[in-house]
């Protein structure tokens, strides 16, 4: 295919410039198809280069080579900022406010807070908790019948995290209304993601469903912050922490942080988690080899047991098979960064108030860095020390400062979510084929999964 016929080829720029790019009358056609088709293609074509994206007003740069990627995530993250009123962040921000989520001084104190609550100790002190929750939100499934994927998994995702992080200060009910509000917060900002130089004054479509949720959200949460503020227990769940922590110079954190860090991390660790799972399922019916060496693990090392902590450390092809999920559909597909200062990455300058568009969704499925990179293959991430990629090769959680402080907590939970129903059920699909993902703020299956669990008795 010449380059004029090909809609998605990168043009070298005049002999002066050192970046190329991609005019916006081939991106925007391409895009408007096929968002995450086209910025793969885009990244194929642009064979680890930088390069520009022609979007009309914004002209982002597009960074997909893992080393870039490390520059930019982690080794000047001190000028790679989340920038409050660009793409991604502007939105995220209007719920979650200033906070873990944000920048500077703000988002240093929350992290400062919150951190310790994640470290592996801590996480793994919470297993046991989780895993009893997990158990019999897995249980309280009704067998035999058409389920939706996606709701199921984030009852159990609910159930699994509220005792731990929220204690008793947010109900499984209000969590699962919660997670649904945030689901149409996520489906209503696409269109200020897309195109982030319109100012909040101009109303634009999802406007008005965005504040009808956060509304609910705050109905539900505020309250709960306002509690633990008045009549302090001591607790270490995330509002108790909070609520008594100290600025560094020693001053209470004040209420709009605290609720803007509780939405925040109910968010992230609800949202992910129940979105990563639902992908799941159709994979296993498309992939019986899959399917049956997981159920092989599971049989073996938990058998008629109730999962627990001592079966995670042997569940390593259910890790596996996690790591390859994570792969395909990082839910936190897209991690945008604007220029503090100039800089220069690899040769190609960029200059301060750029927008650069760092995706783990695209790196992990280009062929530069991957063996057929479209397939659903769990054994690629067997330990082989001969094949060790760059670790910004597969970086689901991001990287660098503001590295998911959850990741430990995700596959823990997972391993006992995934280990729960297959040691139980044998699960049957109805959804044919595999959904496309659909990107809006996070990464969501584009169609209903349905799927029927079969106790295995009864197989
Ligand atoms: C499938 C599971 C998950 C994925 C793919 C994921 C992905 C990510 C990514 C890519 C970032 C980096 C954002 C950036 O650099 O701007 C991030 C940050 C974060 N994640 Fe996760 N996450 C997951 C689960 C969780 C869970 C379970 C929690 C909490 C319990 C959590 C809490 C957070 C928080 C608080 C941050 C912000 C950290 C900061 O800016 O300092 N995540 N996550």
């Amino acid at each position: 295919m010449s380059e004029a016929e090909n809609p998605i080829s990168v043009a070298d720029g005049p002999a002066s410039a050192t970046v190329s790019s991609i005019p916006a009358y081939r991106a925007l056609p391409a895009l408007a198809r096929d968002p995450l088709g086209a910025l793969v293609a885009f990244g194929n074509a642009s064979r680890g280069s930088v390069v520009r994206i022609g979007l009309g007003l914004l002209r982002p740069y597009l960074v997909t080579n893992p080393a870039h990627v490390q520059h930019v995530l982690r080794d000047h993250s001190a000028i790679y900022l989340r920038d409050g009123s660009g793409m991604l962040w502007g939105a995220v921000k209007r719920l979650f406010g200033e906070g873990i989520m944000a920048e500077g001084e703000v988002w240093q104190e929350s992290r400062r807070i919150l951190q310790p609550l994640f470290t592996a100790k801590r996480v793994d002190a919470m297993v046991d908790v989780m895993a009893d929750e997990i158990y019999r939100a897995v249980d309280e499934v009704p067998a035999g019948r058409v389920l939706d994927a996606s709701a199921e998994m984030s009852r159990i995702v609910c159930r699994a995290v509220v005792r731990v992080l929220f204690g008793d200060k947010v109900s499984v009910d209000d969590a699962v209304r919660i997670v649904a509000a945030q689901d149409a917060i996520s489906a209503s900002v696409v269109a200020r993601v897309l195109a982030p130089f319109v100012p909040n004054s101009v109303p634009m479509p999802g406007d008005r469903a965005f504040r009808d949720n956060a509304a609910l959200i705050d109905d539900i949460l505020l309250p709960a912050v306002r509690r633990a503020r008045a009549q302090p227990d001591g607790g270490d769940d995330i509002i108790s922490t909070l609520s008594r922590a100290k600025t560094a110079d020693g001053r209470d954190i004040d209420e709009r942080q605290i609720r803007n860090d509780t939405v925040s991390m109910f968010a992230s660790a609800t949202e992910t988690s129940y979105r990563l799972l639902t992908f799941l399922w159709p994979h296993l019916k498309a992939h019986p080899d899959v399917a049956a060496a997981l159920y092989r693990e599971i049989d073996d090392v938990v058998g008629d047991a109730t999962p627990d902590r001592s079966h995670l450390a042997r569940l390593t092809y259910t890790r596996m098979v996690l790591d390859e999920m994570l792969r395909l559909y990082p839910i936190g597909w897209l991690i945008p960064r604007v220029a503090a200062a100039d800089d220069v990455i690899d040769g190609v300058p960029i200059p301060k108030g750029a927008t650069l568009l760092v995706s783990p969704y695209i790196t992990q499925r280009l062929d530069a860095y991957w063996d057929r990179p479209a397939e659903f293959r769990p054994d690629r991430f067997a330990a082989r020390p001969a094949e060790r990629r760059h670790r910004y090769t597969h970086y689901p959680f991001g990287g660098g400062p503001h590295k998911c402080i959850g990741q430990h907590l995700f596959y823990l939970e997972a391993q006992l979510i995934v280990a729960a129903v297959l040691s139980r059920f044998r699960v049957r699909v109805h959804t044919p084929g595999i959904p496309a993902p659909r990107p809006a703020a996070s990464l969501r299956s584009g169609g209903k999964v349905e799927l029927t669990l079969v106790p295995r008795g009864a197989v």
